[in-house]
């Protein structure tokens, strides 16, 4: 029945692909069902028909990091769209079309572009290189990252990238970096970036551990109570939001990743006391939309993030701001965090007069009043 069926398809789409009715449909739209017809077919030679070749390369040449570009050039190894591919890699590293067309690139062949992009002049290119290595899940290529993380002559910036390319997910992979951290075995240049990547880890365990690594004061911290009674320097304040990890998951005024609440009112919301409390106590009030979920896939892949959820799919955002829709029926199981996803002792990083800094800050940031 399915054989008949299929074959049935097979042969309406081949009629199809032969004899659109030229009137019928405006061109992009017949470039569109030529290839959502020709993915459907097992054996289709695209070599052998000139016309389903030409109606391709119309629609890869329109559609760049359209629903079918990837399928197509993967379908049919097209080689000779690397470019496309390579662009779409870096430019969208932060997206899942662009860690699949990382993975594409080495599956033509062409993971070395990768390395290319890595080695190059343009920081902004090579640090989107490090991530798109990240995603391409090639050993050969990661070990590239390894080498520039060592390379002392390269900008910090994409030193910084290779290391969160590196150690950004896995919690294995952070357990060697608190090490190396431990020994002393990192630049100074990098700890900044260290210290946000184990600080934000899936593993609490390496959080905990680097919460005291990188601790800015030792032994107790004061009581909420003790710092609502002092004021700071709101101006350095705004430079340690940017800096110790706030923005990593917060916006104020557009400027970092909305991941947690939008920040540019909090003024208005919550007042000093409140503030701490959010930040030294994050868990004691988790914000409603904001909780956090612990995914476990069926191939074994766990996630963590903040879950959307419609009828046939979940969208996790995860830390870093990085989406990913997985269909329900792909989840094994599914647990709500009791701990806010604003992990606790985040503040630590900072020493009191900081975070009293940092308040001063956040307390300022309130609607603009009309006429001012
Ligand atoms: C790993 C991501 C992450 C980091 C890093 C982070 N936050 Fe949060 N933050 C959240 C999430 C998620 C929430 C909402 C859940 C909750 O209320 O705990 C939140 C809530 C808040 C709130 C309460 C907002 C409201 O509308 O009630 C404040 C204030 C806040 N964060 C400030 C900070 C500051 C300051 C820093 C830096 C020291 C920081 N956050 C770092 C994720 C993060």
């Amino acid at each position: 029945m399915r054989a008949h069926l299929f074959c049935a398809v097979a042969s309406a789409a081949r009629a199809l692909l032969l004899s659109i009715p030229s009137a019928a449909l405006a061109d992009e739209a017949k470039d569109a069902l030529i290839v959502e017809t020709i993915l459907r077919l097992d054996d289709f030679d695209l070599g052998g028909s000139a016309k389903a070749q030409a109606a391709v390369g119309r629609y890869l040449e329109t559609n760049w990091a359209g629903e079918r570009y990837l399928d197509l050039i993967r379908r049919f190894a097209l080689k000779t769209e690397t470019p496309g591919v390579l662009r779409l890699a870096l430019e969208k590293a932060d997206a899942p079309i662009g860690a699949d067309a990382a993975v594409l690139l080495v599956e033509l062949g062409a993971g070395e572009l990768l390395v290319k992009a890595l080695g190059g002049e343009d920081a902004t290119t090579a640090a989107r290189a490090a991530k798109a290595i990240s995603h391409a899940g090639d050993p050969a290529l990661a070990a590239e990252l390894e080498k520039v993380v060592g390379d002392g002559s390269r900008p910090a910036a994409v030193r910084s990238a290779a290391l969160s390319a590196i150690y950004g997910t896995d919690p294995d992979k952070q357990a060697k970096l608190l090490a190396k951290v431990k020994a002393g075995q990192l630049a100074d240049d990098l700890k900044q970036t260290a210290s946000d990547l184990l600080m934000l880890s899936r593993d609490p365990k390496v959080r905990e551990e680097a919460q005291s690594l990188f601790a800015a004061s030792q032994g107790a911290y004061p009581a909420v109570s003790e710092l609502v009674k002092r004021s700071g320097d709101a101006e350095h304040g705004k430079v340690l939001f940017a800096t110790k990890t706030c923005s990593v998951c917060h916006q104020v005024g557009g400027v970092g990743i909305n991941f947690g609440p939008g920040l540019s009112e909090i003024g208005d919301k919550l007042n000093k006391q409140a503030l701490y409390q959010a930040i030294m106590e994050p868990s004691a009030a988790i914000s409603m939309g904001f909780e956090g979920w612990e995914l476990t896939l069926d191939d074994g892949t766990p996630l963590l993030g903040i879950v959307a959820e419609t009828e046939e799919a979940l969208t996790l955002t995860m830390i870093g701001g990085a989406q990913r829709k997985v269909l329900k029926s792909a989840v094994t199981s599914k647990k709500k965090l009791a701990e806010s996803l604003m992990f606790p002792g985040l503040h630590r990083v900072m020493t009191p007069d900081e975070l009293v800094d940092l308040v001063e800050y956040l307390s300022s940031l309130k609607k603009a009043q009309p006429g001012s």
